[in-house]
Formats: C-alpha cells, sequence, structure tokens
C-alpha cells in the first residue's frame, strides 16, 4: 500500500480569488500534497473565464450563483454546500482567499468541521467595519478562524500581529496576483479581441476605469460618472476604456451615465490576459478594484483609487496610488493634475512595486509543507 498524501482543499469562487488562486493550484500540483479544487461559482461567466485560461479543472462546483443573489444566500449556500465535501474529502487543512463571501463561508465550514484553515491574501485591513462593505468585515472574520495566515506583505502582517495572531504561523509571503500578472503581460501582446487591439493603437492617451464595489453603489458612482464626463469633454487627446463589471445593477447605472458618448468605450469584462494587457497598455488607472492597485505597480502605472478607504497603503507609500475618494470635484481634480504634470505622472510610474516578486505562491506551499508534511 502506499502511503498516503496529505490533502489540502482549496475554495474560491470569484474572478479575483480565482486569478490569485491559480498559482497556488499550480504550485500545489507540482507539491507532495494530494489537493482538490472546490469552486462555489459565487460567480459564473467571469470565474469560468479564468479556471479555462489557467486550465483549471474543479473537483466540485458549487455552481451557487444566482441573479440578484444577497449575501446571506451566498453564504448560507457555501456552507450548505461544503459540508458533505469537507466530510468527504476530510482534508488536512482547506485554503481560502481574501475576502469575498466565499471566502468566509468557506473558512466557516471548515471550522465546524475542525479542519484548518490556511488564509491567503490574510491581515489586509481598513479601519472601517462597512467599507469596503462586505469584505472588510469577511476578512477580519476569516482571519479569526484562519490557523495558518499568508500574508502578502509586512504591514499585513503587523496587522495580524496587533491583533494578537500567532506570530509563528503569520508568514510574509508576497501576493499571489503578481505570480499571475508576470506570466500574462508581454510586451509584444497582441490583443485577440479586434476591438482591444484598435483602441490600444489609439494615438490618444487611454484611461482605464473599472468601478464595481458595492459601498460606492448609488450617489457614489454617480459622482464618479459626472466626474468622467467632464474630464472626456475636456480632453480631446484622451479616450476611456471603461469595463463593465457583470452586476446588473452597476451597468445599468453606467450606461445610462456614460453610454453613447464619443471616446467613452464600454467594454465588457476582457479575459485576465487581455485585461492584464491592456492595463498594461493604459496611461493610467482609475477604479475601486483591490486586485488592480496591487498589479499596476508591478506594471508601472499610476493608479487614482476611487473609494473612501483603501487596504493597501503599501502602493500609497510608495507612489503608485493616489487615493482619490469617490467626489466629483476631487477625480476631476486628481485626472487633471496626473494629465497636465509630466513630472508627477513620472514619480508614480517609476514607484516601486511592493507586492511581491511573483514567487508567493511557492512560499505558501514551502511553509504548508513544513506545517503539514
Ligand atoms: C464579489 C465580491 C468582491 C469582489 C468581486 C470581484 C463578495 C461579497 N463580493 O463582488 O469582494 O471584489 O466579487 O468581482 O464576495 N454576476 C454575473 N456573472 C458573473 C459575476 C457576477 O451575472 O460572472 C452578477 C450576478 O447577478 C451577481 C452580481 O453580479 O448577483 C454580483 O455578484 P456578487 O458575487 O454577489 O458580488 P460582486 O459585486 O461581484
Amino acid at each position: 500500500m502506499g502511503t498516503v498524501r496529505p490533502k489540502i482543499v482549496t475554495v474560491f469562487g470569484t474572478r479575483p480569488e480565482a486569478v490569485k488562486m491559480a498559482p497556488v493550484i499550480d504550485a500545489l500540483a507540482r507539491s507532495a500534497f494530494d489537493y482538490r479544487v472546490v469552486v462555489t461559482g459565487q460567480h459564473r461567466e467571469m470565474l469560468d473565464q479564468v479556471l479555462k485560461l489557467f486550465a483549471i479543472k474543479p473537483h466540485y462546483d458549487l455552481n451557487i450563483m444566482q441573479h440578484g443573489q444577497t449575501l446571506t444566500d451566498v453564504t448560507t449556500r457555501v456552507l450548505t454546500g461544503l459540508e458533505p465535501i469537507l466530510q468527504q474529502e476530510q482534508p488536512h487543512a482547506v485554503l481560502v482567499h481574501g475576502d469575498t463571501t466565499t471566502a468566509l463561508g468557506a473558512a466557516l465550514a471548515a471550522f465546524y468541521q475542525q479542519i484548518p484553515v490556511g488564509h491567503v491574501e490574510a491581515g489586509l485591513r481598513t479601519a472601517d467595519s462597512y467599507d469596503p462593505f462586505p469584505e472588510e468585515m469577511n476578512r477580519r472574520l476569516v482571519d479569526r478562524l484562519a490557523d495558518y495566515h499568508f500574508a502578502p506583505t509586512q504591514t499585513a502582517a503587523d496587522n495580524l500581529s496587533a491583533e494578537g495572531a500567532n506570530p509563528a504561523y503569520v508568514f510574509v509571503t508576497g501576493n499571489t496576483v503578481i505570480d499571475a500578472l508576470l506570466k500574462v503581460v508581454k510586451s509584444d501582446y497582441r490583443f485577440r479581441d479586434p476591438h482591444l487591439a484598435q483602441l490600444t493603437q489609439s494615438r490618444c492617451r487611454l484611461l482605464l476605469v473599472t468601478t464595481h464595489r458595492r459601498e460606492n453603489i448609488g450617489e457614489r458612482m454617480a459622482g464618479i460618472y459626472r466626474a468622467l464626463r467632464r474630464i472626456i469633454a475636456e480632453h480631446p487627446d484622451v479616450e476611456l476604456v471603461f469595463s463593465l463589471h457583470k452586476n446588473p445593477a452597476i451597468r445599468k447605472q453606467v450606461r445610462l451615465a456614460l453610454g453613447n458618448t464619443a471616446r467613452i468605450h464600454l467594454i465588457e469584462p476582457p479575459e485576465y490576459v487581455e485585461f492584464a494587457n491592456l492595463m498594461n497598455h493604459a496611461y493610467f488607472i482609475l477604479t475601486d478594484s483591490g486586485g488592480i492597485q496591487e498589479e499596476a505597480p508591478a506594471l508601472g502605472k499610476p493608479v487614482l483609487v476611487l473609494r473612501e478607504t483603501t487596504e493597501r497603503p503599501e502602493g500609497i507609500s510608495a507612489g503608485t496610488l493616489w487615493r482619490v475618494g469617490t467626489a466629483e470635484e476631487e477625480i476631476v481634480a486628481a485626472t487633471e493634475a496626473l494629465l497636465g504634470d509630466t513630472a508627477l505622472y513620472q514619480r508614480m510610474a517609476q514607484a516601486p512595486n511592493p507586492y511581491g516578486d511573483g514567487k508567493a505562491a511557492q512560499r505558501i506551499i514551502t511553509h504548508l509543507t513544513e506545517l503539514l508534511l
């Protein structure tokens, strides 16, 4: 009889978790561990794109997504769906990522089975439980439930220590998003989508925009979109590419505010490789995304962060990120400054990347090997 290899179950459900867990799964597949991939399907199309790209074939798919799903729907469906899987697989640890409701549900489901939880991208914090909502509380709770903390930066590790996490189980690894990004961005990349190919050859300066945060839906997003219209009206040498999220509530608001406007291009969410290379072609980026705040510094792209808080202070200290908030006047002023002031632009573009060297996933697996093998 062969020896039984310790087993790790990874659980994720949204596009960004899939991008950031793909390098971990790749490293697991080359490790001494047995492993299983469980997707919750909190996102459907956006998740499936990433699974296909990284050739990940989940062992289980809970397929929980419903249109108009509430946080309670997602949490309960993840808990109910995972229970029999964890009972059947009896893994030595469950790995979750970040701050989504899938991550919280999966960490809790593992805790109920008394299975140790490893948290990838542990320790990010804002000072406000409701911002971002519900992610700030999700990640605090996941860290409370987790046994092993894989912090992307020293700042994140310090946050965990300050909350009393056992330092023996807090590891600074870098962020796995950099592992994924370095694999897909190429200076001579040729876009498959003809519209993107054409846009990236434009002589205009390209501003890339995304907005998807729940806490920004409504008046905050309205302010952001008014600012974007003004910027485009005043700068004939600027084009704006707006990558839509699949959330119908946001799509509706964006289309009403920015549809049918010259030099504003609303595009469907591109596949990750196309999106990463689109970031690389942008002059700069305006976003409320967390992941983009980590990716852009590695690409040397300034980011105006359209949020009232950020859990990525490292990018602000390094100089790539500028948190401008969601007020129309502030966004217009910051964008004008960055379009007009070359020295400012260069300072932001040349700031160092604080999020890692592309080897985070291997570090995580090395720590797990020391802990469990
Ligand atoms: C989720 C995460 C957020 C993460 C974001 C990345 C939570 C609470 N939020 O937010 O932390 O930053 O993903 O995108 O976990 N939809 C589709 N197809 C898709 C994806 C979404 O139709 O492929 C629609 C569904 O109708 C769904 C809605 O978008 O009801 C919102 O999706 P949901 O996962 O609930 O929240 P996100 O805003 O995507």
